[in-house]
This record gives structure tokens, C-alpha cells and sequence, in this order.
């Protein structure tokens, strides 16, 4: 559990009397873990693997956040009596999770001021990445919105002052990219091949490799 900063922050008395409580759970790729509107009283704390959360209408799915491990979720349906799964989350790849009951989280932030502050700072943090989204979604345009996400993940995955091209870790399909930025996989299929003829962006073995950020960045408010 040491990979888990939740976890981490917990008086470490506190963390024994629960210890025993946690279960272990092991998905494959692609399980629903929980459904939107669904009732819940657990909360996930991801050992290995990664999770999406989505939600959804007839047409179109929208990835909310992606989460892998060291993340949370499910905390929001416990919070308050009578509240429902927010979201959906399923697994996009094999993933083992730690399931804590509601009532022992909130034994334990309830008796751990730190976790508390802990939990406040993430829901901002979220939030604040939320409110980005929702700018994403009204104001730009698809070709934007891939754009930007590739300018912030070229941004986290390069080196220190890292000037170069860098490759961005993570196999994602059309579709998933297109959920994300709240697309259908056509469009971004060809924008991805927009990218790449204006040399932008390289694709090397399903992964994307943005050539250069400040180029990137510059096209980008070229486009808005
Ligand atoms: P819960 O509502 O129990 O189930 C869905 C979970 O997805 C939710 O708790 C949070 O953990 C997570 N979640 C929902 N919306 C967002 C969001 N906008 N950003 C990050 N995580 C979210």
C-alpha cells in the first residue's frame, strides 16, 4: 500500500485498526467496476492498472478522468447518505484495485485531520481540472481540444527542460481519445493524420510522439 499516498498520510495507528478491512480485487481490461446512478459504498484505491470514468448518453461517451495507480475514486457516492455512482468506471487494462467500505473511510478522515486536508486538496485539484474541461468542451474546436491534450501530456512526460520530441507512454485507441475530448473516432482519426502530414506529431508503435511543444503550442493559438 505504500505506492498510495492516500494511504500514506494516514496516522499510522489509525491505518492498523483498518488494515484489516481492505479487500483486494482483480479486474481484467475492460470490466465496469460500477455503473452511473448505481448505488455504492465502497471506495477503490488502485494498486496496479488504470481506470477510466465515463458517463454517457445514447451517441456519445465522455471520459471524465483517467486514473492509475495511486488514484482514488468512488469517494463522492459516500459522502452523503442517498448519493448514487456519479459516473462510471471501468478498466482499460488489467487492474488490481484495494476496496475500502464506506464506513471505514470515513472512520477515517473523520479521526485524521491531515486526511481531511488531503481530500480537500485532490477534490480542488479535480475540480480545477473539470472547470478546464468544460472550457475545452464550450470553446474549442476538436482539432483544438487534441491538441491541447497532447501539449499537457508532452508537457508531464518530458524530461526536465527537455527541448526535443517526446514520446507520450500510453497506447490509447482513436476511440479512447475520442471520448476524451468529446469526439467521434472519425474525426479524430483524420486529425491525428492532419498532425502528423503537418509535422506535428509522429506515431510510433500506437503511441503518439509530439515532435515539438513550443511548436505545438504556437499552432494551437494559431487555431483558437
Ligand atoms: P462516485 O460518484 O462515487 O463514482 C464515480 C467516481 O468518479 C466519483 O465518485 C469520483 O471518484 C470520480 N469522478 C467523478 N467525476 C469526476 C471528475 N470530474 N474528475 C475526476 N473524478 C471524477
Amino acid at each position: 500500500r505504500s505506492k498510495i499516498p492516500f494511504f500514506q498520510g494516514i496516522d499510522p495507528e489509525l491505518l492498523k485498526r483498518i488494515v484489516p478491512y481492505v479487500q483486494e480485487k482483480t479486474y481484467r481490461k475492460g470490466t465496469l467496476i460500477f455503473l452511473e446512478g448505481s448505488e455504492g459504498n465502497e471506495i477503490y484505491f488502485i494498486a496496479s492498472g488504470s481506470v477510466s470514468i465515463h458517463t454517457f448518453n445514447k451517441s456519445k461517451k465522455v471520459i471524465l478522468a483517467f486514473f492509475q495507480e495511486g488514484d482514488y475514486f468512488g469517494e463522492m457516492a459516500l459522502i452523503k447518505p442517498g448519493l448514487v455512482r456519479s459516473a462510471t468506471a471501468e478498466t482499460i487494462a488489467p487492474t488490481r484495485l484495494f476496496v475500502l467500505q464506506g464506513t471505514d473511510f470515513k472512520y477515517l478522515f473523520e479521526n485524521d485531520r491531515n486526511l481531511l486536508y488531503y481530500l480537500v486538496e485532490d477534490t480542488m485539484d479535480r475540480l480545477r481540472n473539470a472547470n478546464r474541461q468544460i472550457y475545452d468542451l464550450t470553446f474549442l474546436k476538436v482539432r483544438s481540444r487534441i491538441m491541447k491534450r497532447l501539449k499537457g501530456w508532452a508537457e508531464e512526460y518530458a524530461a526536465p527542460r527537455q527541448a526535443g520530441p517526446v514520446l507520450i507512454p500510453m497506447k490509447l485507441t482513436h476511440q479512447q481519445l475520442a471520448d476524451l475530448v468529446g469526439a467521434v473516432r472519425e474525426t479524430v482519426s483524420k486529425v491525428l493524420q492532419e498532425l502528423q502530414d503537418e509535422g506535428l506529431i509522429q506515431i510510433r508503435q500506437k503511441m503518439i510522439q509530439v515532435i515539438s511543444i513550443k511548436q505545438l503550442e504556437s499552432k494551437l493559438l494559431e487555431d483558437e
